[in-house]
């Protein structure tokens, strides 16, 4: 759900696509669990797509638009058949889930059992033998999917953490096909891992793959060491020898790690833009001019180290360091999974916080924590980087962590300090943040504090040597070195 914009910030309007045929196979495919299109009503009232926000897209959209490309995902709504689409340059191929498919792949094994398995445990996984039998079925759906309607020799990029079977599927329908992989999440170490019921086929399910991408060198190396321990594969260079059931060897599967990054030059565009500029002054005047903006965006996940951010805060103000009348914390909580129990549970203590610090710290004037519930279009966002002098990102483990990302990109003066956790993917970039174990309460109020205080020589500094890093690594580069490698490693295996 969106929040209505002022007029001047609205997004692009929805354009209306009718369902066409397809053109023919396809050169390229890309697989994930979400194709990148949301539903919208049209003005004449009816129904009509609209492209995601997200790097992803943006990313892949010119390869599609130049390789005869198609998207093959799940349109988001439960017992639904859709036929084959195209929009914008690009032929969308649904698959559909039943309301029971969406509660035990979905809900279940995806975000109940894999993703608090691979982020450290943070919250219990749940292993249940019902949701693994729809997972593999769901994914076997994908890998049909894909198998149809990719051309002889065809590159298919497969996605993410829900769909780790569809490459071994997929290979096993469509042997000539280039198969990537690549992981958003964190892979857990083997010690961890290990709890997985089904370890060995998830493993197997990813070494269909020619080419396996991981966001850190560390994720690669949890992933590779599970190869050895749970399959007893054969690992060389970050190689491994795949056999067949004779035993031969069939093909190599190849892992390495590839950062994600973001859309820089749609941030920059949006940065400098009048209409959004003007919004920011507008958000720091609504906010009684305050000498610190703090922000804090995420979706509302367990992961993300709300709570221990929270807690912080509060005692920063308890203690009279940070005072209401001074400074101002923004908290943008995405709606995310909200029939998770853990994600309900979530929402309560999140809420229950902001209640009661607000209770003890609100004057008539002033708010402790304006928290919002709400998901934002792109150019809102752009005006909270641009309007906040601290950007709070406390995970407790994040497999990259985009929005410290686009903070950088989006602070085109150099201004502005970044608090970041060392448990995300991004601090492996983003050395100059001020990097902070989230866990360590004190230790978050102490960079707070630093953060609101920091010199503006020394945040010029920092800022400045983190967008060099940021500008030079955009998601455009992150697709086009996977893609060539995965295109390399297609001329070595011909060898
Ligand atoms: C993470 C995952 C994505 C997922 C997104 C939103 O970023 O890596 O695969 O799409 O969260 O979660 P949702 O469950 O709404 O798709």
């Amino acid at each position: 759900m969106e929040r209505h914009l002022p007029e001047k910030l609205q997004t692009q309007q929805p354009v209306k696509s009718a369902p066409e045929p397809l053109h023919g196979l396809s050169d390229f495919l890309v697989v994930s669990n979400r194709l990148p299109v949301d539903r919208v009503s049209t003005d004449d009232g009816g129904d009509g797509w609209r492209r995601s926000p997200g790097g992803l897209v943006t990313a892949l959209a010119p390869v599609m638009a130049s390789r005869d490309g198609a998207w093959v995902g799940w349109h988001g709504a439960p017992d639904e058949n859709l036929a084959p689409f195209h929009h914008e340059n690009m032929d969308l191929i649904p698959v559909p889930l039943s309301n029971d498919e969406v509660e035990l792949y979905y809900e279940g094994f995806s975000n109940s059992t894999l993703w608090p398995l691979y982020h450290d445990v943070i919250a219990p996984p749940e292993f249940h033998r019902t949701w693994w039998d729809a997972y593999r079925k769901v994914n076997r759906r994908f890998a049909e999917a894909a198998a149809g309607a990719a051309a002889q020799n065809a590159t298919v990029w497969v996605q993410d953490y829900q769909l780790q079977l569809v490459p071994r599927y997929l290979r096993q329908l469509r042997p000539d096909l280039r198969i990537g992989f690549f992981n958003h999440i964190p892979f857990p170490p083997p010690e961890i891992f290990a709890q997985l019921p089904w370890r060995q086929a998830i493993i197997n399910g990813l070494l269909g793959a020619d080419l396996i991408g991981f966001q850190r060198p560390g994720d690669t190396a949890n992933f590779l060491r599970s190869a050895r321990r749970f399959l007893g594969a054969s690992v060389k260079a970050q190689q491994v020898h795949v056999g067949d059931a004779d035993g031969a060897i069939s093909h190599i599967a190849r892992a390495e790690p590839f950062p994600i990054s973001i859309d820089v030059g749609q941030i920059q565009e949006l940065a400098a833009r009048p209409d959004i500029i003007a919004r920011s002054q507008q958000i720091r005047e609504d906010l009684g001019n305050p000498k610190t903006i703090l922000l804090g965006v995420d979706r509302l996940d367990y992961t993300k180290g709300i709570t221990h951010r929270l807690k912080a805060y509060g005692e920063l103000l308890h203690d009279g360091v940070i005072k209401v009348e001074d400074a101002a914390l923004i908290q943008v909580a995405s709606p995310s999974r909200e029939r998770v129990e853990s994600y309900r549970l979530l929402r309560e203590e999140v809420e229950g916080m902001v209640g009661r610090l607000n209770g003890q710290f609100d004057t008539i004037l002033n708010t402790a924590v304006r928290y919002l519930h709400h998901s934002y279009p792109v150019e809102e966002m752009v005006a909270l980087y641009l309007a906040s002098d601290v950007m709070l990102v406390t995970s407790l483990r994040d497999g990259m962590n985009l929005v410290a990302k686009e903070y950088v990109a989006a602070r085109a003066d150099n201004t502005g300090a970044l608090v970041l956790s060392e448990f995300t993917g991004a601090a492996d970039q983003l050395k100059q943040a001020l990097l902070v174990n989230p866990h360590d309460i004190d230790g978050l109020k102490a960079i707070i504090t630093r953060a609101i205080n920091l010199p503006p020589r020394e945040a010029s500094r920092r800022m400045r040597s983190m967008r060099k890093q940021i500008l030079a690594h955009d998601v455009q580069r992150w697709s086009s070195d996977f893609l060539s490698t995965l295109a390399n490693e297609a001329v070595r295996d011909d060898r």
